[in-house]
């Protein structure tokens, strides 16, 4: 259940109720793909790292090590050792990215694992009895995300399936739900939004799918290669028509500046493989823009990441320290490294949430959403 708090323009600050505790929004999802945060995160460092939500992929998990498995170990929860809300994405997504030879029919989609090469199908149903068997807290809906640049007429067949199979989702949801054997009988289903990037089809699709009371609604199909001023565009027409009391999550979104914009349009939640991924490669996010901690100037640096940071890494280590362990190739480089970004994602979405509840937002938009984006 979603309780609107405060807002600010179209900024909005809430708390979003589930079974396994409430999440404090504008919130963004560490990404664990396969129940496991990439460079050596684990649950009890999310902790930490003030990580609120959890995000894991139905697809991954289900190649491996199988949803009948992690069912029988007693869900994600138990399995991750972790007890705050776990958002599971459909495969959609995944199956569209990922997979090869896929072939697209009204029933759902044949593709080949890419993993081993095994064909698998994954339609509306078969989507939500692997994330009922995963016990998420909440579960995606099935959708197609259209490829980016896509015809009108693609997209609007494309959308038209999507909101077939959402009703297919929510029928199959609802009789999970009610199973007896079910680990998590309160589920929670999200629709997703699309149309690529056509203003009349994803009104329209917003307002279909609206119509199904979901306990949230999500915007997909974005940030897959269209340019930013898109993005905000789409936002700037699909949020109006997206219900107050639910909360709104935009998919695989993205630097720190493009969440404060986000944040700007109405949007309540994120997740993104960038801070992990960057961390991974050096690319280390600060209140003054993103470092290359590869770089010759912090060889002799002593000074931690970010001074005004207080993660784990900076409270112990040093640029030098950092770069050596880069250099060396030691595990450890990508842990700290991973820890600092999380962390800094994190805090973002605290200090965002101030700033609403202070009535700043603006004020907080205006110093940051460029800067932090910034290289320096
Ligand atoms: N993750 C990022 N974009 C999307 C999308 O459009 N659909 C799904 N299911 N997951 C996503
Ligand atoms: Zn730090």
């Amino acid at each position: 259940m979603y309780t609107l708090l405060k807002q600010e323009g179209n900024a909005r600050r809430g708390e979003f109720k589930t079974v396994h505790g409430t999440v404090q929004t504008p919130a963004f999802m560490n990404v664990g793909t396969a129940a496991a945060i990439k460079g050596g995160i684990s649950s009890y460092d999310l902790v930490d790292l003030k990580c609120q939500v959890e995000l894991c992929n139905t697809y991954h998990l289900h190649v491996r090590p199988g949803d009948d498995l992690i069912y029988e170990m007693g869900g994600l929860h138990r399995f991750m050792g972790w007890e705050r809300p776990i958002l599971t994405d459909s495969g959609g997504f995944q199956v569209f990215s990922l997979a090869s030879l896929r072939k697209i029919k009204e029933e759902g989609v044949y593709f080949n694992s890419h993993v081993d090469g095994r064909k698998i199908f994954m339609g509306p149903e078969e989507s939500m009895r692997i994330q009922s068997h995963l016990a998420s807290t909440i579960a995606m809906a099935f959708d197609e995300c259209v490829e980016n640049p896509s015809t009108h007429e693609y997209s609007k067949h494309s959308c038209e399936r999507t909101t077939r199979w959402l009703y297919r989702c929510k029928e199959e949801m609802e009789r999970l739900n009610a199973r007896h054997d079910t680990i998590n009988p309160h589920q929670m289903l999200f629709g997703i939004n699309q149309g690529c990037v056509f203003e009349d089809l994803r009104v329209a699709h917003m307002e279909e799918i609206a119509k199904l009371d979901l306990d949230g609604y999500a915007i997909g199909g974005l940030a897959v290669g269209e340019p930013t001023q898109d993005m905000y565009r789409i936002l700037d027409v699909v949020t109006p028509h997206m219900p107050q009391n639910k909360p709104r999550y935009l998919m695989g979104v993205g630097t720190p500046g493009n969440i404060i914009e986000g944040v700007a349009r109405g949007v309540d939640l994120f997740d993104c493989v960038m801070p992990s991924r960057n961390a991974r490669h050096g690319h280390l996010n600060t209140w003054s823009g993103i470092r290359n901690i590869m770089n010759a100037k912090y060889q002799k640096d002593d000074a931690p990441i970010d001074e005004s940071c207080d993660c784990p890494t900076c409270r112990r280590h040093s640029r030098a320290y950092l770069r050596h362990l880069f250099k060396a190739n030691e595990m450890l480089a990508m842990r700290l490294a991973v820890m600092h970004n999380l962390y800094f994602y994190n805090t973002l979405m605290e200090k965002i949430r101030e700033a609403l509840e202070q009535g700043r937002f603006s004020e907080f938009r205006e110093k940051y959403s460029v800067l932090l984006d910034t290289r320096i």
